[in-house]
């Protein structure tokens, strides 16, 4: 009898190929619940079990800053009941999650329009804020009720209030200036940006920091991503020549 072929084992990444910041458009938990007959509220809920298992795996591959797409701008548009579930399962997971992430000095950034959110999860995200503040391991950046437009807009304003008070004159405005008002500011621009679920677009997730990231469109949907996937973006990852406008260099 033919013996089974030997177990491929895929190579790991190089630590120089790496990703210093990942970004992940977490898609598909509806997709995945209504394919089993459940609520989709247990969809988010699996959802936020692998958001846990992510981070835990950036963390040891070495990834700087994780940027999760939790809850766009546009996401008020679901349903009330639907909305209601993902700001518990966000004010449940600061709750649960918070002292774990402080014990493995994770610092965690929350990213999108604050004005609009429950007074009690404002709290919750700036006592998250402040209390991993110091921290020096991965940079956790959620975004939360967060649209690129949105946050692009309201730096504009703020550069406007600021030229109105004589702060700033319009001639110092350049990209530098403008990208210290974005949300982000202090982040370095995501180097690979992930979707899951096998919708192909950006659904507007950092439309100004993507200028020159690499995308990853992953069939999977966002309940059954596991390390396996991660592994299989990251070697894409590394596989990727990046130009950033320049040319092939030899
Ligand atoms: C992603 O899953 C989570 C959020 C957008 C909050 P979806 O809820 O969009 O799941 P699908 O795309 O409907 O399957
Ligand atoms: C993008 O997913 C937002 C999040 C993952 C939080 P959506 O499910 O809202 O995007 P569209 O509506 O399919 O473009
Ligand atoms: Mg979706």
């Amino acid at each position: 009898m033919a013996s089974a072929p030997a177990k491929q084992i895929e190579p790991a990444v190089l630590p120089e190929r790496i990703p210093r910041h990942v970004a992940i458009i977490m898609d598909g938990n509806g997709r995945w619940a209504n394919a089993r007959g459940l609520p989709r509220a247990e969809g988010h809920r699996r959802g936020v079990e692998v958001v846990r298992r992510a981070v835990r795996y950036a963390g040891e591959r070495g990834i700087r800053y994780l940027t999760l797409f939790s809850f766009s701008s546009e996401n008020w548009s679901r349903p009330q009941s639907e909305i209601q579930d993902l700001l518990n399962l966000l004010r449940l997971f600061i709750r649960r999650d918070l002292s774990e992430l402080k014990a493995n000095n994770v610092r965690i950034h929350v990213i999108g329009a604050r004005t609009g959110l429950p007074g009690d999860i404002r709290e919750l995200i700036e006592a998250a804020e402040r209390e991993t503040a110091a921290n020096t391991g991965l940079v956790l950046q959620v975004a939360f009720n967060y649209g690129a437009r949105d946050e692009i807009v309201r730096a504009a304003r703020r550069l406007a209030e600021k030229a109105a008070r004589g702060e700033v004159k319009a001639e110092e405005i350049g990209a530098d200036l403008f990208q210290s008002c974005l949300d982000t500011a202090g982040t370095p621009d995501p180097d690979l940006v992930i979707r899951t679920s096998g919708e192909k677009r950006i659904s507007n997730f950092l439309l100004w920091q993507a200028a020159y990231a690499e995308f990853v469109f992953m069939p999977v949907l966002w309940p059954d991503f596991d390390d396996a996937h991660f592994d299989a973006a990251l070697r894409e990852f590394a596989g990727r020549e990046r130009r950033f406008g320049g040319i092939r260099s030899e």
